[in-house]
Parts: structure tokens; sequence; C-alpha cells
């Protein structure tokens, strides 16, 4: 590939913020601690989780870096950083998440595979860029089409990154092209991420960002966009990131019975207690975050002191001074809200959140409900124990 490449070992790194938590040096995936991440609605680049399967590629020559995007259609065609530019810029605030998000405590009830992760494995971000929609009409693709004339129904996308899942090959997935083409469906091709030229471990110079469907679709380091009549047959979307039931094991699994995952469900978790705390007795802070997929806003998070029994709802927020209500336009419809609840502790107490979306969806109460052997998409009800110590005084 023209001005990028992709190195064969870990010696070409970024910096990293020293106070991520590290779940896998190399490939390195690491996620902030549970207060970094809610202290502030937009995070700070540098806490944003980050999930790699192989080394970051290095850009020798941005000049010479460019996107071809080929397969069904009539012209295929090589995109230069200028082309993409030159196009109209958009900002998203969206929040992308992991579909490995709280997979160690999935892992505690029976073993996963997979990296571990605790509730960090997300992010909320301003992604500026191209819309996916506008570039693909460079290649004579029209807005809201579902199918090319010559058959055309998904578009993947190819990265520079090599990973061993793809035996050395590149990362890749797809989305629908009646996604790909819908304006409001807000897929960007980023080169920017909150104000900032995109940076390396966040897939400088181009990255995908598909608002409201897991992370692993928001391929990084863009190479090349294939318009295919098929659903991308690389190994993290067919052997990867598919929701199987809790009786599907390593003997029994049948990969090709499940789709791959896009939209993720609705998810929250309590940020300022981790999940055993010693304190005094007396009024607690309970904070976090609440996010739906699909562009499903957070219509309510529910906190219970006494394991489920009884619940008051948290109040929620986005951007300081504007109410949030979660179909207004006002309200960011692809990104997290944060909430906020205050409660007396007088004895040993297990703190739970629950959040509901504008569809209704509800969060299921136990882990074991959504169990599966890969551990994806554990939004089960977010439990942290508070043991009181009274003062003797
Ligand atoms: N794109 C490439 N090229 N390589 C990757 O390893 N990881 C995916 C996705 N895109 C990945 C990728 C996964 S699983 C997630 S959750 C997000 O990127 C993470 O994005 P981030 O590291 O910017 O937070």
């Amino acid at each position: 590939m023209p001005g990028i490449r992709s190195p064969s070992d870990y010696s070409e790194e970024p910096k990293r913020h020293p106070a991520l938590k590290i779940n896998a040096k190399e490939p390195f995936n690491a996620e902030p601690r549970r207060q970094d991440l809610v202290s502030s609605y937009i995070t700070p680049t540098e806490f944003f989780y980050k999930r790699n399967h192989g080394p970051i590629p290095v850009v020798d020559d941005i000049e010479r870096y460019c996107v071809s995007v080929n397969g069904l259609i009539n012209k295929p065609k090589d995109l230069f950083m200028k082309d993409i530019m030159n196009l109209p810029k958009y900002t998203v605030t969206a929040t992308l998440q992991c579909a490995g998000n709280r997979r160690t405590a999935m892992s505690k009830t029976r073993t996963v595979r997979g990296v571990g992760w605790d509730v960090s494995a997300l992010g909320n971000a301003i992604w500026g860029g191209a819309k996916l929609a506008d570039v693909l009409e460079l290649v004579g693709i029209p807005k809201l089409t579902s199918t090319t004339p010559t058959g055309g129904k998904h578009v993947e996308f190819v990265s520079i990154d090599k990973c061993k899942e793809e035996k050395g090959g590149p990362y890749k997935a797809s989305i629908p092209l009646s996604v790909a083409t819908n304006p409001e469906a807000d897929v960007l091709l980023a080169y920017e991420m909150n104000g900032e030229t995109l940076n390396r471990d966040h897939g400088y110079p181009l990255r995908v960002v598909v608002p409201g469907v897991i992370g692993a679709r928001s391929v990084k380091w863009l190479d090349s966009i294939n318009i295919d009549s098929q659903v991308c047959q690389g190994f993290f979307m067919q052997k990867d990131y598919k929701m199987f039931p809790p009786t599907v094991n390593w003997d029994n699994i049948d990969w090709s019975t499940r789709r791959p995952q896009n939209d993720f469900p609705v998810q929250s978790a309590i940020c300022s207690l981790e999940d055993v705390n010693v304190g005094r007795n007396g009024k607690i802070a309970i904070k976090g975050y609440a996010v739906s997929g699909g562009g499903r806003g957070i219509e309510r998070v529910d906190i219970s002191i006494d394991g489920g029994k009884t619940w008051m709802e948290a109040s929620r927020y986005q951007k300081p001074g504007v109410k949030y209500i979660s179909d207004e336009e006002k309200s960011d419809k692809w990104a997290w809200v944060l909430f906020e609840a205050e409660a007396d502790i007088n004895s040993d107490t297990e703190i739970i959140a629950k959040a509901v979306d504008t569809a209704a969806n509800v969060q299921p109460e136990k882990v074991e409900d959504v169990w599966n052997l890969r551990g994806i998409l554990n939004t089960s009800w977010h439990r942290v124990h508070v043991q009181v110590r009274h003062s003797s005084m």
C-alpha cells in the first residue's frame, strides 16, 4: 500500500497514557479507569479504550496514501486524502463500544475466550470526516441504494494492519450498502477525533465510524472499500462477534448458524464505584454511563440499593446546559448519557444499575441468561458492592 505500512512486530507502537489499564500488551488492548471514563461527556482521546488485533500501522508518506474503492461498481477509483477532505465535513458525536465490554464479569460465571475487559471498553468522541454516503457517490452509487445494478449489497472495509486471526491478512468487516448510503446513518470516514487529527492508535489517517454498531465494524487504517454481493467473509464477521445462546460450546459450535452482530443492545454501568468498596455509612454518589445501539436514546436509568426490590430513577445528562431528552434533536442520538444518583447507605449493600432505551428494551437481570462462549455483549444489570465500616466514635 503506498504511503502506509504494517510493521511485522511491536517495535513502532505509539506512546500511551500511563493510567490506562492494560488488558493485553501485544496487540495493545487497554481501557481507562472507571472514574476517568465518566469524568467528562466527551472522552479525552488518551483515555479512549484501545482495541487492536495487530501492530499499529505507520504512515510514511500521507501524500501517497489512498483508499481504493472497487468491486461491483462501474467506476472503481483511488481516493487520496485530499479527495476525502474536499467532501463536506461532518462531525458526529458517537459512542464506540467494543462487543467484549464487561467480558471479565461474564467469565466469572463460566469461562469465555477473549481479552478480558472491565466496564470501560467504550468511549464517546466527536468524530470528524466525510460521510460514507458522499464518498460512495464519487464512485457512482447514489444515496439510499440497497443494491447496485451489478448486484452489490454490502460494503466491505479492508484495513492495513495484519492480524493472526486472519492468518497474517488484514482486519476487515462489512456493513449493508443500505446503511452505508443512508446519510442519516451518519457512517463516517473519519480523519479527526475530538477536534484533532486522528491518532495512530485510533486509525490514522482514516477510519470508518459506524455509529450505534459494535466497535468491530468501525475499521481503522482503511486500505480499500469493496462493494460486494455478500457479507464480508473475514474472520471477525464469520468466526467472531456473533451472539450464541448459553447452550453452545466449543464442541458443538456451528458459526454459520448465526448472523454477524451489528447494533449493540442497551447497556449501562456504574463507574464511581469499583466491584467491591469499603466505606463509612452515609451518602454515596452513584455515577455511570448508559448507551444503546441503533440510534436509540436512553429513556431511563434505574438504581437499586436493595438488590433489585425497589428502584429510583437517576438523572441523565449529556452536554452542560442542555436538558437530555431521549428522542430530541438537541440530544446526541449516537452518544451515551452519563447518569447520577445519590443514596443513603447504612449497611452492606449491593447497588445495581439498569437502563431502558427508547424502544423500552431493558438490560437483562442475570449474566447467566446472556452468557456466550466468546463473552460478548454482557449487558446484564451492573452490580457493585459497598461494605460499610461503622465508625467507633
Ligand atoms: N480496525 C482494524 N483495522 N484493526 C482492529 O484490530 N479493532 C476493532 C475496530 N476496528 C480493529 C479495527 C474493534 S474490535 C474495536 S472495538 C474498535 O476498532 C476499537 O477502536 P478503538 O481502538 O479506536 O477504540
